[in-house]
C-alpha cells in the first residue's frame, strides 16, 4: 500500500525475488506509469526492474486492494500545520486492507509512526474485524534506506521488527527473510516505532550541532571545515558537515513525532529543531547581505546562481529543502536569482529557473553552492569571476 520512495522499490525488490506483488496506489497516475514499466520516482537501477517484474507479471499494479498473504504499508505520514502528526493516510490504507483481512494474514506498516500506533492500527482493524482477534498478525518496521542507493539498502541494511505480539514479530522476521540479507532484530512493536524516531532525531541533534558551530565560526572568523577537520582528528570526536539547514520527509519532520506528543522531555531535540530551521534563515540573509554588498559596489543588481536545490546530494526530491527554500525566498525578497540543478530536467520548479551549470559558473556575480552534487566537485572555484559563498563543503572536496 504506497508506491512512492519506499513502497515503489519494496514492492519491486520483493518481485524481483519471484514472489507475487501486487503494488496499491491509490494515484492512478502511479499505476498508469507503473503498467507501463516506467518509474515515477527517480532511483538508480529502479526503472530496470520494474520493467522485469512488470513483464514477468511478478509485480501487478492497481489502484485498490486484494485479499493476500501479507501487506505492507508504505503511505505518507507528513505533519499538520502545528506538527501534530497526520495519521490519516495510514488510517485509510487500514480502512482499505480490513476487509480483505483473512484468518493468519500478516500486516506490516512501514511508514514513520508514532510511538503506539500499530496497536492503534489493530485496534482499528479489530473494530471492523471482530472475528479477526486473535488470528491476524501485525507489525512494524522501520525503513532507513538511503535516497540514491535505496535498493542495495532494502537489501543489505539491518532491520528493526516489532509484532504487536511475539507471534507477529516472528511471522514478519520470516516474512523479510526471504529478501533480506542484513541481520533482523526483532523487538516490540512500541521500540521499533521508537528506534525509527530516535534515529533521526540523533541525526537532526549531530547536523544541529555542527550547523551552530558553523555560525559561531563565522562571528569569530573561524574556517568551519578546517576546524571540524581538526577536531575530528580527536580519536572519540566525529563532528558533521554544516550545510543551509535540514530537509526532506524524515529527519526534518520525524523528531516532531516525539516533540508533539512530549514537549517537555524532549527540549534537545526541539532545540536541534530550531537550530537547523534557523540556518536556513541565516542562510539568506548572509547571500542577500552579499549581494547587497556587490549592489553598492557595482551599481546593479548581482546575478545569484543557487547550486543545487535537492534537500540532499545526488537526488531529485525536492521535499522539505532547504536550498529550495533559500532561492524561492530570494527570489519573492526581489533578488535576481537562478538554480542549478541537475537532477531535474524541467526548466522552472515553483517558478525558479533551471540552468546549466555552464551557463552561470562564467556569469553570475555570486555563486552559491548549496547541495555538494557530485557535478559540483573538482570545479576550479579560484579561478571563476564571481565570488563564491560555500554553504554545503563543495569546494573543499
Ligand atoms: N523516502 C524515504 O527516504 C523514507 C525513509 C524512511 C521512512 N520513510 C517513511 O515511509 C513512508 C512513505 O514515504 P515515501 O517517501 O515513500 O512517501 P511517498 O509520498 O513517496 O509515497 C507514498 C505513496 O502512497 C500513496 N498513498 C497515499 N495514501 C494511500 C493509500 N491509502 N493507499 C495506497 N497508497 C496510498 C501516495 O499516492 C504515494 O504515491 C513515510 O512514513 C515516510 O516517513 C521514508
Amino acid at each position: 500500500m504506497g508506491l512512492g520512495y519506499i513502497g515503489l522499490p519494496t514492492a519491486t525488490l520483493i518481485a524481483s525475488k519471484g514472489i507475487s506483488v501486487l503494488g496499491v496506489d491509490v494515484s492512478q497516475r502511479v499505476v498508469d506509469t507503473l503498467r507501463q514499466g516506467k518509474a515515477h520516482i527517480s532511483e538508480p537501477d529502479l526503472e530496470g526492474l520494474i520493467r522485469t517484474v512488470v513483464d514477468k507479471k511478478t509485480l501487478t499494479v492497481n489502484t485498490t486492494p486484494q485479499a493476500a498473504g501479507i501487506f505492507i504499508i508504505a503511505v505518507p505520514t507528513p505533519f499538520k500545520k502545528d506538527k501534530e502528526p497526520d495519521l490519516s493516510y495510514v488510517e485509510s490504507a487500514i480502512d482499505m486492507i480490513a476487509p480483505h483481512l483473512r484468518p493468519n494474514d500478516l500486516l506490516i506498516i512501514e511508514s514513520t509512526c508514532p510511538v503506539g500506533t500499530t496497536k492503534k492500527m489493530k485496534e482499528r482493524i479489530l473494530l471492523a474485524r471482530p472475528e479477526l482477534d486473535q488470528s491476524i498478525f501485525i507489525a512494524y518496521c522501520p525503513e532507513r534506506v538511503l535516497p540514491g542507493k535505496i535498493l542495495y539498502e532494502l537489501e543489505h541494511n539491518d532491520r528493526v521488527i516489532g509484532g504487536v505480539t511475539e507471534e507477529a514479530t516472528e511471522k514478519a522476521i520470516q516474512f523479510y527473510r526471504q529478501f533480506v540479507t542484513g541481520q533482523l532484530h526483532g523487538t516490540t512493536a512500541r521500540t521499533a516505532e521508537m528506534c525509527k524516531l530516535i534515529e533521526n532525531a540523533y541525526r537532526d541533534l549531530n547536523i544541529g550541532f555542527a550547523n551552530e558551530l558553523s555560525m559561531l565560526c563565522d562571528k569569530v572568523d573561524i574556517n568551519p571545515i578546517e576546524l571540524i577537520d581538526l577536531a575530528n582528528l580527536h580519536p572519540r570526536v566525529n563532528i558533521l558537515q554544516p550545510g543551509p539547514g535540514v530537509g526532506g520527509h524524515c529527519i526534518a519532520v520525524d523528531p516532531w513525532f516525539l516533540i508533539y506528543e512530549f514537549p517537555e522531555e524532549t527540549e534537545l531535540m526541539y532545540k536541534a529543531r530550531r537550530v537547523n530551521r534557523y540556518k536556513t534563515e541565516w542562510v539568506i540573509d548572509k547571500i542577500q547581505e552579499a549581494a547587497a554588498q556587490f549592489e553598492k559596489q557595482h551599481g546593479r543588481k548581482a546575478k545569484i546562481a543557487c547550486l543545487g536545490l535537492a534537500y540532499k546530494p545526488d537526488i531529485d526530491d525536492l521535499r522539505e529543502s532547504p536550498a529550495m527554500e533559500i532561492s524561492m525566498m530570494l527570489q519573492h525578497r526581489g533578488e535576481d536569482v537562478v538554480a542549478v540543478e541537475p537532477n531535474i530536467q524541467e526548466a522552472k520548479v515553483k517558478d525558479i529557473s533551471i540552468v546549466a551549470l555552464n551557463q552561470v559558473l562564467e556569469s553570475a556575480d555570486l555563486l552559491v553552492p548549496l547541495v555538494s552534487h557530485n557535478q559540483f566537485k573538482g570545479i576550479d572555484w579560484k579561478s571563476l569571476r564571481g565570488e563564491v559563498l560555500d554553504f554545503c563543503a563543495v569546494t573543499s572536496v
